[in-house]
């Protein structure tokens, strides 16, 4: 039986957004030239050392249908729900809040000033799941394990799933299976991991740069920080740092293949079910 690698299939550097009441962020996921990949709704990076980029924050706001993970690099942000959950997420630390029938929460940076960088990933929710209870998974850095694998060249912060190694994340019970870890290269270093075949995968390079292999090319693509790779199928996920070493995320899930009806913060099966959501919140049922 032979091993199939991978191939890079795409890299994007999506585009320039703005979010919240103006927080300046590049949009990798759910722009035009990568709608979704399921089942991944949208992945947004922010990064920036000036206030006036952040500062802002994300009032208060509502979620419908899928759920919201935010992972920090650098800075603090506070948040706050309707559901009683309050938490500071911290550098390496992670929160996974499965809106799913309805939430409203507000994001705001505990700092005035300094770097503030992190990523925020929205995953959907099957149909048999959009209407459940909200759910809140918040990690604080000590939790989350680090596998260290010094043959690879490579170290890595699991969030959430498990590794061809044992590790475990601590975020369980997410029915899309995904996969969700930091992940670092030494220069040189190689990491491979054997997700699932047919599962969506993609990384988001934060630092240095990575490579993966092309179909039908001899040299490997490279894919430098702030691009996302998207991967195609194959049983194995091999990452290869170039000689700067590379920091970069991971992401992996089930793919849902239904249908996605999409309106701001919430994302249904239809537009009847779009329509309800902001009825059903502007009449405060959430
Ligand atoms: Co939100």
């Amino acid at each position: 039986m032979t091993t199939t690698i991978r191939p890079l299939v795409h890299v994007t550097n999506g585009i320039a957004a703005s979010d919240g009441a103006g927080v300046k962020m590049r949009r990798l996921i759910g722009h035009p030239g990568l709608r979704m990949l399921d089942p991944f709704l949208m992945l947004d990076h922010f990064h920036s050392d000036n206030p006036d980029d952040y500062i802002a924050g994300f009032p208060a706001h509502p979620h419908r249908g899928f759920e919201t993970v935010t992972y920090m690099f650098a800075g603090r942000m506070r948040h706050k729900d309707n559901k009683g959950h309050e938490g500071v997420i911290e550098p390496g630390g992670v929160q996974w809040m499965t809106a799913a029938g309805g939430i409203v929460h507000s994001e705001m940076p505990e700092q005035e000033d300094g770097l503030m960088s992190g990523f925020q990933l929205w995953i959907n929710l099957p149909r048999a799941e959009k209407m459940k209870p909200a759910g809140y998974q918040e990690f604080t850095p000590d939790r989350i394990p680090v596998e260290e694998r010094p043959d690879q060249g490579a170290a890595l912060r699991l969030v959430t799933g498990k590794t061809s190694r044992g590790t475990e994340g601590p975020v369980t019970r997410i029915s899309t299976q995904p996969f969700f870890a930091e992940v670092r290269l030494d220069p040189g270093g190689v990491f491979e991991e054997p997700l699932p075949r047919d599962h969506t995968a993609a990384a988001a390079v934060y630092k240095g740069a990575i490579r993966l292999p092309r179909t039908g090319y001899e040299q490997p693509g490279e894919v430098k920080a702030g691009e996302l790779a998207v991967l195609g199928e194959g049983d194995l996920t091999r990452i290869e740092a170039g000689p700067e070493g590379a920091t970069f995320l991971i992401l992996a899930g089930r793919q849902l293949r239904e249908p996605v009806a999409w309106g701001g913060p919430f994302v249904m099966n239809t537009e009847g079910e779009v329509r309800q959501a902001i009825l059903d919140f502007q009449q405060g049922r959430f």
